[in-house]
Formats: C-alpha cells, sequence, structure tokens
C-alpha cells in the first residue's frame, strides 16, 4: 500500500489549516517543506508555522537547510518524521551517523533525501540506521517542476541490490502520469504539491493518484 504525502508547498497559506482539512481524511501523512534560503534558493516557513498546523495526520518534515541537527529539535514536538539531505555529509559518514542519532534521540523517524545529481553511496555507510530514504525526483528548492526519470534507478537499487525495505519516498513532479513508474520501481511513500493542492479537487486528484 502506498502512502500519499501531499506537499503544503503548493497550498494558499493564507488558509493553511482549511486547506490541510480538505486532504486529512484521504491522505496518509502531510509533507512540509523546510527551506533555509542557503541550501536552496528559497525560503519557507519555520518552526512557528509549523507549529500552527492542525492535523490529525503524521506531519512529515523534509529539512532543506544547511544546519538540520541545529534545528531539528525546533520541528520535532510538532512532527512524527524529519529527513535532511544526506549530500550535506558527504565526505563524512561519521558525522551523518552522529546526525541520524541526534535527530532521532527527538523522538521522530529519521530520514536521509539525496538530490537527483548525488548517488547511493553516500547513504550506504548509515542506511540501516534510517527509518526512511527520501530520493529527490527534482532538484530541492521549488514545487511544479519537471519530474526526472533517471533517479528512479536509485530507488530500484536501494530495493533489490541493497535490500532496503523500509520506506522509500519520493518527492517532486509526482503527478498521474509519472507516479506508476515511481511505485513500480519501489516507491511507497509519494509526495505531490502541485497535483493535489494545484487542484480544484483535491479529494479527486487524491483518488487519482492512488489509481
Ligand atoms: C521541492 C519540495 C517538494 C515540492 C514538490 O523542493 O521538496 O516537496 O513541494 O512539489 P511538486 O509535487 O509540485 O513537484
Ligand atoms: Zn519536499
Amino acid at each position: 500500500m502506498i502512502k500519499i504525502a501531499p506537499s503544503i508547498l503548493s497550498a494558499d497559506f493564507g488558509r493553511m489549516n482549511e486547506e490541510i482539512k480538505e486532504i486529512e481524511d484521504c491522505a496518509d501523512l502531510l509533507h512540509v517543506d523546510v527551506m533555509d534560503g542557503h541550501f536552496v534558493p528559497n525560503l519557507t516557513i519555520g518552526p512557528v508555522v509549523v507549529r500552527a498546523i492542525k492535523t490529525k495526520l503524521p506531519v512529515d518534515v523534509h529539512l532543506m537547510i544547511s544546519d538540520p541537527v541545529k534545528y531539528a529539535k525546533e520541528f520535532s514536538p510538532y512532527c512524527s518524521m524529519i529527513s535532511f539531505h544526506a549530500e550535506l555529509f558527504e565526505n563524512n559518514p561519521s558525522a551523518l551517523r552522529a546526525s541520524i542519532l541526534a535527530i532521532r534521540k527527538l523522538g521522530v523517524k529519521v530520514g536521509l533525501v539525496l538530490n537527483p545529481d548525488k548517488d547511493l553511496p553516500i547513504l550506504l555507510p548509515v542506511l540501516d540506521m534510517t527509518d526512511f530514504i527520501l530520493i529527490m525526483s527534482v532538484y530541492a528548492g521549488f514545487g511544479g517542476q519537471k519530474f526526472i526519470p533517471e533517479v528512479l534507478q536509485k530507488i530500484r537499487d536501494l530495493r533489490s541490490k541493497y535490500g532496503y525495505e523500509k520506506g522509500i519516498e519520493i518527492d517532486g513532479g509526482i503527478n498521474k502520469k509519472t507516479i506508476g513508474r515511481a511505485v513500480e520501481a519501489g516507491a511507497n511513500i509519494i509526495v505531490a504539491g502541485s497535483a493535489i493542492f494545484g487542484q480544484k479537487d483535491r479529494k479527486k486528484a487524491i483518488e487519482e493518484l492512488r489509481g
């Protein structure tokens, strides 16, 4: 069974909780994109906004920030999953390991993210320590970008070559045309921003993604 995680980046933040309410009964998670204007060239929301989210859905915080360990504790009271970009520690597996442990201590599930140009060897030394992996199918930073199908090989390899059985999330450019390939490759947590919040009928959009 796949999980659908609408990304509120494409929602109307002026009516954030009403927007969330519309998808609450048919989505599985709520994906929240945190950007610092440094790790990615865009700025979004911080912990005060995440704190204001009212939902019964598990909140999945995707940190696109340069210092995830420093800020994770500000988000952890309001979410159940936190992911950060493994390439921040590309040449430093011991710092990557320490970062996973520090964030897990906050009582959340910890995921590692890879941008499209970053490869699995960064993750391999710590694969066992992760609760899930997030494979970006666009470059982190903005909603509404075009799906990059080449990243699917990383998902296939995680499943078949490395025997990864936990959650594999995919994020970026997912819509009713691209979701099939992502699921076929082995992704089971599906983030979608514009394909859900960019549509008039969000429930129908989620049903169509489920296929
Ligand atoms: C991009 C974010 C995504 C974004 C996806 O950096 O990580 O979560 O909201 O948006 P769509 O689904 O429109 O590509
Ligand atoms: Zn995201």
